[in-house]
């Protein structure tokens, strides 16, 4: 039999334990071959935190910092989150945090050149779906900040506009759970790329302060 899904079903589900905590978790997450990122990809990097944590903030997908390290946000848009965290009164202690999908997606202008990001496919997303669900039911957060669209759209559906729907606290059913609190604001990676990056970074912060006001 195959150890690869095919083309047509990608999906974490048959790699995710029905029972035990988060390392149990970690552990499976590890060897997953839900869909083909983890070819390319060094390892799984799993969410970090622990159960309990008040809040989860979920991004994309690992970059190649963290796809090194095999942490979540330890690169040049981690360290920019961490700087907005504190600034908004969020204790990145309280916090858990992971990413919609587990391997990092890169491509290269040439062979051995520096990689570079590429988002991941609706279906990567979708395959990746059971790790998050199964993160959240186990931390059972307050409240989930999105990180960016692909985040959003993970969680909220594919009609989800970060444009539209950021800053404001939202109710939403999220994996059966109802009244889900969650707020959304744009990628950190986004903040790094903006022309306007003072703004871009004040937009975060004030976003991620609707987030602490709901935590209070
Ligand atoms: N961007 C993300 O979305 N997640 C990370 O872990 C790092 C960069
Ligand atoms: Fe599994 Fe997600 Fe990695 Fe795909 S991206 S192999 S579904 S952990």
């Amino acid at each position: 039999m195959a150890t690869t899904a095919t083309e047509d079903a990608y999906t974490a589900e048959p790699f995710v334990p029905s029972r035990g905590g988060l390392s149990a978790l970690r552990e499976a997450a590890a060897e997953c071959r839900g869909c083909p990122l983890h070819r390319e990809a060094t390892r799984t990097v799993f969410g970090k935190g622990r159960t309990g944590a008040r809040v989860v903030l979920v991004g994309e997908q690992p970059g190649d910092q963290e796809d090194r390290q095999g942490e979540p946000f330890v690169g040049p848009a981690g360290r920019l989150l961490d700087r907005a965290l504190a600034e908004a009164g969020i204790d990145p202690a309280q916090a858990y945090v992971t990413n919609a999908v587990k391997h990092f997606k890169f491509t290269r202008s040439a062979p051995g050149k520096r990689r570079i990001h590429k988002a991941p496919s609706l279906r990567e997303m979708t395959a990746c779906g059971p790790w998050l669900a199964a993160e959240l039911a186990l931390v059972e957060p307050e409240l989930i900040v999105v990180l960016g669209a692909t985040a959003g759209k993970a969680l909220l559906g594919s009609s989800f506009r970060v444009t539209q729907q950021r800053g404001i606290l939202l109710e939403e059913e999220i994996h059966g759970r109802k009244e889900q609190r969650v707020v959304a604001t744009i990628h950190p990676s986004a903040v790094l790329r903006s022309d306007d990056r003072d703004a871009a970074y004040r937009g975060l912060v004030s976003d991620l302060k609707v987030a602490a006001q709901a935590l209070r």
